[in-house]
């Protein structure tokens, strides 16, 4: 080598010191899924924390799907400790998800960072659940399984070397000139010196979703009565309030399937004892028992912050954070003492007693009240990654504790991240708008949680009711009247609808519960967005928010999104109104849709506009679609109890649906113990409507008594109730 050559490597090798160009290589880790590795992944991360685990056989089921990404314009350098990451983005492709957004479906165009918090008021990463996953309107979705907070440049950042790039325009006299040139890439800064990157496979968008869903395990399958009616009683409550609370509800004919004590239940807290007060309750295994004989199960709100008078306070100090919060000492659940410590008290005090489930509350953030990003944690693990994964150890390590007595669980957390989509928890806040409280359920199906637009208490009878049709419409069916006391029937103007819709919920358990087995073994988010359905076209109306030059000379018009509509379970679209509003578009996918209530014809890919009263929620039923409804019982059905279904149908076309079953209360579903039943409209020889179910599965659960089909839309030829038993005809 001369020495000009050898001059000109040392130069080259000096200039690349810290700089890792990895050899991105890809292998196919699960059907449809990519992994590559970038440097050194810590060694700590989301899945790790999660410990989810594949469902590989139900991945192998979606269409195959090559990798969807052109495998040169992806890049992945690590420099200096930090991992830089690139993904090409297409002209007109979309993004979605980067967490439980409150705002905005809409990613592209964003610069976020991904953070657990309580949320704020602004899309900006800061949220319950900022789960590191994106999904394309071009088919697929990417996940960066690191537990810091990530920056993303959610196709913002314009390089010089872009093939894509923009040309410069002059502002003065170029009407096209743009404040936000195109950018042609996802962007992500990661603070560590290598990382786990996964890519999902499509066909479509919502395969990726799905494969994003069954590499974390799949969804959660909530026992029965969690999808039931749920009302959570005001702080301090005695245990005999309690007891008069759920007379009420059984006296006013009101559905209650869970009833969930808030702060008082505990002898102190917070920072929480973990210990029964026995002024309050004298009697916890008396009270509970007695209550689960009435059919109705007792969930308790906690924190996780140790108070001095808890009984294993001392024995989990060295084996909690160097911070408190509250004065409560905050346990490394990363640690198998402080598990076991922390969660057997829970199990001896509680769940032995016969309790069924926990609102795990305060994991999430508003950074007063956690530990700071300096605190430290004695297994070692930063006190960002423990921030980031905490509402996952909790959800891990209670679900725990039912599944060793094999009972489910279905409970309520506050943070959440990737690899919790298996738990069987809901996220709730304190944020009370109820706009975005529907936002964030659209965007809940992108981020692999569940999210529950919660009532607590309103201004007015019209807003208790607008809110309250929307939360039956969702994962979880409750009233959080921890701070207001209110009851369903308090707005007495509107009592009787409520309870009408309050039965609704119950009437329609056979649909969400089979929604959510199709959560489970297919991992289709039983709530989701319009932008995963077929044949859905946003309007393409841009807005540009009065731009005013003078506060803002960059505002830019944004085209106007749909955020307050969204799909539930196979065949429902559900299109809120909010206090206020008497009318509303309704934007309808290509295919015809239906009235959920009457059956009527209602439009086909169009945008309608629709005034349905105050009592009514606007609900469209798919051509085609299948609703298994039971009659309205005030307690779900006990395992193994016959019920009787009512299956409505909508349209013209052959319908199908499948129908799950299973003991509704265990995890035998694990080992098998289950069974699809398929349930069929044709029309027959003569053009008649019939409907058929296949017969019960021999050896496998069965609580399908009489079948009876309603044909919601053509209730012609008359008699338009058709009859069905069991096995099918
Ligand atoms: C809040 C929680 C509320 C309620 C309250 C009780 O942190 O979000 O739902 O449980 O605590 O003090």
């Amino acid at each position: 080598m001369s020495g000009a050559k050898i001059i000109l490597l040392v130069i080259v090798l000096i200039g690349n010191v810290g700089r890792i160009h990895s050899q991105i290589s890809w292998s196919e880790t699960a059907p449809g899924v990519w992994k590559a590795t970038a440097g050194v992944p810590e060694s700590y991360d989301l899945l790790k924390a999660s410990g989810a685990t594949p469902n590989r056989e139900a991945l192998s089921a979606i269409t195959q799907a090559a990798f969807p990404l052109s495998q040169t314009d992806i890049s992945i350098k690590v420099v200096d400790g930090k991992t830089y990451l690139r993904f090409p983005l297409q002209k007109e492709e979309q993004l979605f998800g980067f967490g439980l957004n409150f705002q905005t479906i809409h990613q592209r165009g964003k610069i976020l960072q991904l953070h657990v918090d309580h949320y704020g008021g602004k899309d900006n990463g800061r949220t319950h659940a900022p789960t590191p996953f994106y999904v394309s309107s071009k088919g697929y979705g990417v996940f960066i399984n690191s537990a810091r907070y990530l920056t993303v440049y959610a196709g913002t950042g314009v390089r010089v070397e872009s093939k894509n790039a923009p040309v410069a325009k002059d502002r003065n006299t170029d009407k096209s000139w743009s404040s936000r040139p195109y950018s042609d890439a996802v962007e992500i800064l990661v603070p560590a010196a290598g990382v786990e990157i996964y890519v999902f496979g499509g066909p479509t968008a919502l395969d990726a979703v799905k494969r994003f869903n069954l590499f974390n395990g799949g969804g959660c399958l909530p026992p029965r009565w969690g999808l039931g009616f749920t009302q959570r009683v005001k702080s301090l409550y005695t245990a005999e309030e309690v007891k008069k609370e759920v007379t009420a509800f059984r006296e006013k004919g009101f559905p209650l399937d869970f009833i969930g004590l808030e702060p008082g239940w505990q002898s102190k807290s917070y920072p929480c004892t973990f210990s029964w007060d026995s002024v309050r309750y004298p009697d916890p295994a008396g009270f509970v028992q007695g209550l689960l004989k009435e059919n109705i199960r007792v969930n308790l709100w906690t924190n996780p912050y140790v108070s001095p008078e808890a009984p294993f306070y001392k024995a989990i100090v060295p084996f909690s954070g160097s911070h408190t919060v509250w004065n409560g000492l905050v346990p490394d659940f990363t640690q198998d003492q402080a598990r076991k410590l922390f969660f057997d008290q829970l199990q001896r005090d509680q769940v032995s007693k016969g309790v069924s489930g926990y609102k795990i509350d305060e994991v999430d953030g508003y950074d007063h009240y956690l530990w700071p990003d300096v605190a430290s944690f004695p297994s070692g693990i930063p006190a960002e990654q423990m921030r980031q994964t905490f509402g996952l150890l909790v959800q891990r390590y209670s679900e725990t504790i039912f599944h060793q007595q094999n009972k489910r669980t279905f409970g309520l957390v506050r943070a959440s991240n990737a690899g919790g989509t298996s738990f069987p928890y809901v996220i709730y806040n304190d944020y009370y708008n109820h706009e975005d409280f529907i936002t964030a359920l659209i965007n809940s199906g992108f981020a692999g949680v569940l999210w529950t637009p919660e009532v607590r208490a309103s201004k007015t009878g019209e807003e208790w009711l607008r809110r309250f049709q929307t939360v039956v419409f969702s994962p979880m069916a409750m009233i959080n009247a921890w701070a207001s006391g209110t009851k369903p029937w308090s707005y007495n103007e509107v009592a009787e609808p409520i309870k009408q819709l309050a039965l609704l919920r119950m009437q329609m358990m056979p649909y969400w519960y089979s929604a959510f087995a199709r959560y489970h073994f297919e991992g289709l988010p039983p709530f989701r967005a319009m932008n995963l359905e077929e044949g859905f076209v946003q309007e393409a109306k841009k807005e540009n928010g009065n731009a005013n030059l003078e506060e803002n000379p960059y505002a830019e018009a944004v085209s106007k999104e749909i955020k307050d509509q969204y799909m539930a379970g196979d065949y429902l679209l559900v299109a809120p109104l909010f206090a206020g509003q008497q009318t509303r578009k309704v934007v309808l996918p290509k295919g015809k849709w239906y009235d959920f209530f009457t059956g009527a014809f209602v439009g086909d890919g169009q945008v309608i506009t629709v005034t349905p009263g105050l009592d009514k929620i606007p609900v469209y039923v798919k051509d085609g679609g299948i609703i298994p409804m039971m009659k309205p019982m005030l307690h779900a059905p006990l395992p193994g109890e016959k019920v009787d279904l009512n299956v409505r149908y909508y349209g013209d076309k052959p319908g199908k649906y499948m129908l799950y079953d299973d003991d509704g209360e265990s995890y035998n579903y694990e080992k098998g113990d289950y069974c699809w039943r398929e349930i069929k409209v044709e029309r027959d020889k003569n053009g008649k409507l019939k409907g058929s179910i296949s017969a019960p599965v021999k050896g496998k659960p069965n609580t399908v008594g009489n079948v009876l089909f309603e044909y919601m839309t053509n209730r012609e030829p008359s008699p338009h109730r058709g009859r069905a038993g069991e096995g099918g005809h």
